[in-house]
């Protein structure tokens, strides 16, 4: 028990990073950035935006968008330093190790399943709905039942299709006079398309670490390509009357519009900038890492948010924001400006669809190394980081990622997943945090090749700021976090604790 909170030493992992791990030392600077931006820009910006606006925050969002984002730049800035200074695969759970302790570690490296696998099943899910409707658009319809959770209630509204019947649509089609139980009812038995890309991206993963990297820097340039080609075009078809008023004003009730409902919007999009971290999980795979993972993390992590922000700006100059609490605002938007630009929308759902496959990519890519890492350790069994010989690729852990990812996807909706890898990340942002001051104070005499600014204050607020939205999410999603954890204590008491290797030197 002593042992609980023995702290790997920075010489043990600066022997690791340079010892011959089996990977594949391929990626550039700018391949990291891509690999952060492919994680980065995916479901948040393509569907939980305009319903974050349309029910929280009107043309305000742009405002959640920025706290979110100086959230995210204060947990970044922190992961930065972390990641020159200790360029190991494994992310969190490892900067932990090294400040925290083996126990601390285990946790976040646990708690990053939510973050990274869960947020693969999370995107897959919103990827079956835009290739559903997309493939619908040529005629290709494919069963409702068959793209839906198991176990969910679908109801077809005329003119539109399936939808999954939530409370807000039964709310919503009362007001329009429409009971939602004189709808026909189907029930979902699984969601095909979604263990479909899963499994297509996992086979991708198997093969090896420079075809995923290629894979995804197509990905990446389609959707930014279209992002811009929408900021570019939308910003003739502004209306500036849609943007009064800026903060629509309160209803009485929190988080419905005014202040409340940007910060509840806030909540909302974080979940748009997860991802930019999972750079840090390939630092065994970059070149120079002590350079270039900084650039890697910040470099996406910007660039996403100006685009995040523009969007914000020119999508509710666009169209008023009441309009916007759809499955494919950005296709809303384009709709709003005539039917001279209709040929832009399926070019939107296709940057969608790439956009939504490179965020599963470096998802289901993020995992696997950080298992790698907590086998080497000791605290998984030794078949976790076993390399491929001929791709040189942690293949059973990739194959044991993509499968669970792929049966999430298959059988769970998309809030219950996506609310938990909101509060998966939010715990690992604010550690990393602390842990930077803990480092710190322990460490001072470490060479860091980047240094957060303001210490301890960017850690302090980067730290709060993730715990107040951390509060903000219901009570369903801490209870799912606290039994989540409470699986990874017993496989750590039963298992970790007694094979670990440091423990066992
Ligand atoms: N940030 C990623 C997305 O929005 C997870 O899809």
């Amino acid at each position: 028990m002593s042992k609980l909170f023995i702290t790997k030493p920075m010489s043990v992992l600066m022997a690791e990073s340079s010892s011959d791990h089996g990977l594949r030392k391929t990626l550039s600077a700018f391949n990291l950035t891509t690999l952060g931006i492919g994680a980065v820009i995916g479901a948040g910006i393509f569907v939980l935006t305009g319903q974050a606006a349309a029910q929280y925050a009107g043309p305000a969002i742009v405002i959640s968008f920025l706290i979110s984002g100086f959230a995210c730049l204060f947990a970044g800035l922190c992961y930065a330093e972390f990641a020159s200074m200790i360029p190991i695969a494994g992310s969190a759970y490892t900067y932990a190790y090294a400040t925290m302790g083996e126990f601390v570690a285990w946790i976040i490296g646990w708690d990053l399943i939510l973050e990274y696998l869960f947020a693969a099943s999370t995107v897959a899910v919103g990827w079956s709905g835009y290739v559903v409707s997309f493939l619908k658009d040529f005629g290709i319809v494919i069963p409702a039942q068959l793209t839906a959770a198991w176990g969910s209630v679908l109801v077809d509204i005329p003119q539109i299709g399936w939808k999954l019947a939530t409370p807000e649509l039964a709310k919503s089609l009362a007001e329009s006079g429409t009971a939602i139980a004189s709808l026909p009812h189907l029930t979902g038995v699984l969601n095909l398309p979604a263990m479909f890309v899963v499994a297509a991206i996992t086979i991708l993963l198997l093969i090896g670490i420079r075809e995923s990297a290629r894979f995804n820097n197509v990905m990446v340039v389609i959707k930014v390509f279209v992002i811009l080609l929408f900021i570019g075009i939308g910003f003739m078809f502004v209306n500036k009357a849609n943007w009064h008023p800026f903060i629509p004003k309160n209803t009485g009730v929190w988080g419905h519009y005014g202040w409340s409902g940007i910060f509840r919007g806030a909540a909302v999009i974080f979940f748009a900038y997860i991802g930019f971290d999972a750079v840090s999980t390939a630092a065994q795979e970059a070149k120079n890492p002590k350079r270039d993972m900084p650039i890697g993390i910040l470099g996406s992590l910007g660039i996403s948010t100006l685009l995040y922000i523009l969007v914000a700006i020119v999508l509710t100059g666009i169209v008023s924001y009441s309009f916007l609490n759809v499955a494919d605002p950005i296709a809303v938007g384009v709709n709003a400006m005539g039917e001279g630009l209709f040929w832009l929308r399926p070019i939107i759902k296709i940057a969608a669809i790439a956009g939504l496959s490179s965020v599963i990519l470096v998802m289901l890519m993020g995992q696997p190394r950080i298992f790698f890492s907590m086998s080497k350790d000791g605290l998984l069994p030794p078949v976790f980081s076993k390399i491929h010989s001929r791709f040189k690729t942690p293949y059973v852990s990739t194959l044991i990622t993509g499968f669970v990812a792929l049966v999430l996807a298959g059988i769970l909706p998309i809030n219950i997943l996506g609310e938990l890898v909101s509060i998966g990340t939010l715990l690992a942002f604010a550690m990393v945090c602390i842990g930077i001051i803990v480092l710190r104070v322990k460490r001072p005499d470490l060479e860091r090749t980047f240094k957060t600014p303001f210490v301890p204050l960017v850690p302090i607020l980067g730290a709060g700021i993730c715990i107040l939205q951390m509060l903000s999410l219901p009570w369903e999603t801490w209870a799912r976090l606290i039994i989540w954890m409470a699986i990874g204590f017993v496989i750590y008491f039963t298992y970790g604790i007694r094979k670990s290797k440091l423990r066992n030197k």
